[in-house]
């Protein structure tokens, strides 16, 4: 038996599988890709909207204290001066002196090129800004400059009134947003870890100042449960403390969610305590009062902000590898099987009619109508029963609906699950709430 761990999945496996089984595919392929971008195929897309989905119904909907924001990407390029990313977020540039490969400096851990070899050296280093520029209207001069996002975050620190007043909020309360952001990364790779264009999930958690260090420490531990709760395994999950050197300009303190993607431990997703740094500086900046007018002092404070920041992209790739799974099927051969937790699997129900003749199609269509309303499904009459059967442990599809012959007479499908391969037979008319035990856990 070959139980892969996530250790040990090869990121080319998950790669290959994710082209063939329309997860994600390179983008621009037919021109012969595009840099590190990739574009979500059928499956992965609804893959994507259930990780989407699942933070937002667990982060939004079912709190109190936190309401949703959807701010655009493009913004004045006040909000990045004010921010500090146009003059701090960069990353430090060096040039091979011999083959001319540009390389971040921070991540260069010899002496020699690692492209070339040559031990001629390297420039000296050379700030490069990560923020994508572009021009807004007709005239392409300095006065029409603006940035792609870089962090959804400044949306949310930009509306904080306008939120504030809507909704007469009290502290602490978070806004929570998801959507794109854009950095021209000079080492993306490893699939879609590290990409130039990539999807945020974020709350800003407005606490009084007081507050802040509690709810730090609350927030690490709400947003670790919340990747165990969805089936990744706490082994795979561990938490780096940033030290002091390394903090963002805003930060007073930041733990990285680590996970053990194929090569190695990296960041999943960053808590960070980034104090008042924001509001106050686009308070200052813009003129507006961005504070918050506490009943008990009488006084105004600026809150403080704890701020879980997780990338829905990064997050896929962990559950994709997390669910990876090589073992032995029915017949003792190796089966290739993602083990998704039931809400984040892309199809939760396959319904295989074991033949293509009717009156069995017609049967099997009624079963199909069924569940469809429920669920995300696929009709599979395709090749084999043991072939599809495969073919939808690789999709993650997490229970199998049969309809075969004996169904004409007894009215009766065969459930078959994906992790165990056991197979239950219910009844047609108790199919749905057979399927809502296995799948609504
Ligand atoms: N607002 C804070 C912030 O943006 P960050 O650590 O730079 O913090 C937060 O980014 C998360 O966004 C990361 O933990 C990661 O999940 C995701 N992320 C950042 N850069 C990324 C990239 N180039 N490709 C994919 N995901 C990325």
């Amino acid at each position: 038996m070959t139980t892969d761990t996530p250790a040990s999945v090869k990121m080319e496996a998950i790669v290959s599988l994710a082209k063939r089984r329309g997860f994600i595919f390179p983008s621009s392929e037919i021109y012969g890709g595009f840099g590190s971008t990739w574009d979500y195929g059928p499956v992965g897309v609804e893959l994507k909207r259930n990780v989407k989905d699942a933070w937002w119904r667990s982060m939004v909907r079912q709190r109190d204290d936190i309401v949703g924001l959807d701010a655009a990407i493009l913004m004045s390029p006040s909000v990045w001066e004010t921010s500090g990313h146009v003059a701090s977020f960069s990353d430090p540039l060096v040039d091979c002196l011999s083959c001319k490969q540009r390389f971040r400096e921070d991540e260069l851990q010899q002496d020699a090129c690692p492209t070339c070899g040559s031990s001629e050296g390297f420039t000296s280093a050379r700030q490069f800004n990560l923020m994508f520029k572009t021009h807004v209207g007709p005239v392409e001069d300095e006065g029409a400059l603006a940035y792609l996002r870089p962090e959804t975050a400044q949306g949310i620190f930009v509306n904080f009134g306008n939120v504030l007043t809507a909704t007469r909020r009290r502290l602490p309360f978070g806004i929570a947003q998801q959507g794109k952001a854009f950095r021209n990364e000079i080492t993306p790779g490893n699939f879609i870890f590290r990409t130039r264009e990539f999807e945020q999930m974020e709350i800003e958690f407005f606490v009084h100042p007081d507050t802040a260090a509690e709810w730090y420490t609350r927030w690490i531990e709400i947003r670790e449960q919340w990747y165990v709760d969805l089936g990744l395994r706490a082994e795979n999950l561990r938490r780096r403390v940033h030290p002091q050197e390394e903090l963002s300009h805003y930060s007073a303190g930041t733990t990285d969610l680590e996970y053990r993607f194929p090569q190695g431990w990296a960041e999943l997703e960053g808590i960070a305590n980034r104090t008042d740094f924001d509001l106050k500086a686009h308070a200052e900046a813009s003129g507006q009062r961005l504070s918050y007018f506490d009943q008990e002092s009488g006084q105004h404070v600026v809150p403080y902000v704890i701020e879980p920041s997780a990338g829905a992209d990064r997050a896929l790739l962990a559950f994709l590898v997390d669910a990876y799974t090589v073992e032995p099927d029915e017949n003792g051969n190796d089966r290739v099987v993602l083990k998704f937790h039931p809400r984040l699997a892309p199809y939760k129900v396959g319904v295989l009619p074991l033949s293509r003749k009717q009156p069995l199609v017609e049967m099997a269509r009624n079963v199909w109508s069924r569940v469809r309303s429920h669920w995300a499904t696929q009709y599979d009459d395709s090749q084999s029963i043991g072939r599809r059967y495969r073919r939808q442990d690789e999709l993650g599809t997490p229970c199998c609906v049969t309809v075969d012959f004996d169904s004409l007479d007894d009215h009766a499908v065969t459930i078959r699950d994906r992790d165990d391969q056991a197979q239950e037979r219910v009844r047609v008319e108790d199919l749905v709430d057979a399927l809502r035990m296995r799948l609504e856990c």
